[in-house]
């Protein structure tokens, strides 16, 4: 089980100690995302701040490019110091599947293609703009359907959700075969963020399928 909290509810004014607290916390990954004001209407930070945040944490930075011209950005978030870099499929056949994002009202078929070729399947539960958002229920069913390509292909890619995970929506998530939990709102307002993460990680475990048999 992955816990990834994201920077986009931290403290802006103080990002340096806002990552201080998520290395504290005993969290796996660093979720940042990256907001263009066009492919989604919101915008948040670039390479450069990626780059100044780097040296200070030794976590597994999650790059989400909410971008529509991802090619451009590729390399300059790599370089800045992504140690993964989240795609939308909804951008088409052009971009090379690294990683794959899938929004809310797309179907989750249209990542069947590329499931032999990524680390990650990274599942929106909300639609992609904004941290603070109500988990949607509908989207449950692709965690569903992601999970039983990777038993039945015997593949390794992992699950993630991210949008409106609380620590109820975590433990529907794990159910249904999510393996990484992308939190801003709910892990970043606890004043404890090693406790909170802490407690989601012992609910997902909980609840992660045929833990009740173990
Ligand atoms: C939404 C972002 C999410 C967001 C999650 O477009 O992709 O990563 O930060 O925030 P919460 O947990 O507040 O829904
Ligand atoms: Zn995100």
């Amino acid at each position: 089980m992955i816990i990834a909290p994201s920077l986009l509810a931290a403290n802006f004014g103080r990002l340096a100690r806002e990552v201080a607290r998520v290395n504290a916390s005993g969290a796996d990954w660093l979720h940042l995302d990256i907001m263009d004001g066009h492919f989604v209407p919101n915008i948040s930070f670039g390479p450069v701040v990626v780059k100044t945040l780097r040296p200070l944490s030794r976590l597994f930075f999650d790059v989400h490019l909410m971008c529509s011209k991802p090619a451009i950005l590729l390399e300059p978030f790599a370089q800045a110091g992504a140690s993964q870099i989240n795609l939308h499929v909804e951008l088409g056949e052009a971009v090379t599947p690294l990683l794959w994002r899938v929004n809310p009202p797309t179907s989750v078929g249209l990542v069947q293609p590329f499931l032999g070729q990524i680390d990650n399947l990274l599942i929106m539960t909300v639609n992609p703009g904004f941290g603070g958002q109500s988990f949607i229920y509908e989207t449950l069913p692709k965690i569903q359907q992601a999970a039983a390509w990777r038993r039945d292909r015997k593949l390794t890619y992992t699950i993630a959700v991210d949008g409106g995970i609380d620590f109820k929506t975590a433990v529907e998530c794990a159910r249904d075969g999510a393996d990484t939990f992308i939190s801003g709102t709910t892990l970043f307002g606890q004043r404890n963020l090693g406790a909170a993460v802490r407690r989601l990680r012992k609910l997902v475990q909980a609840a992660k399928p045929g833990a009740a048999d173990t």
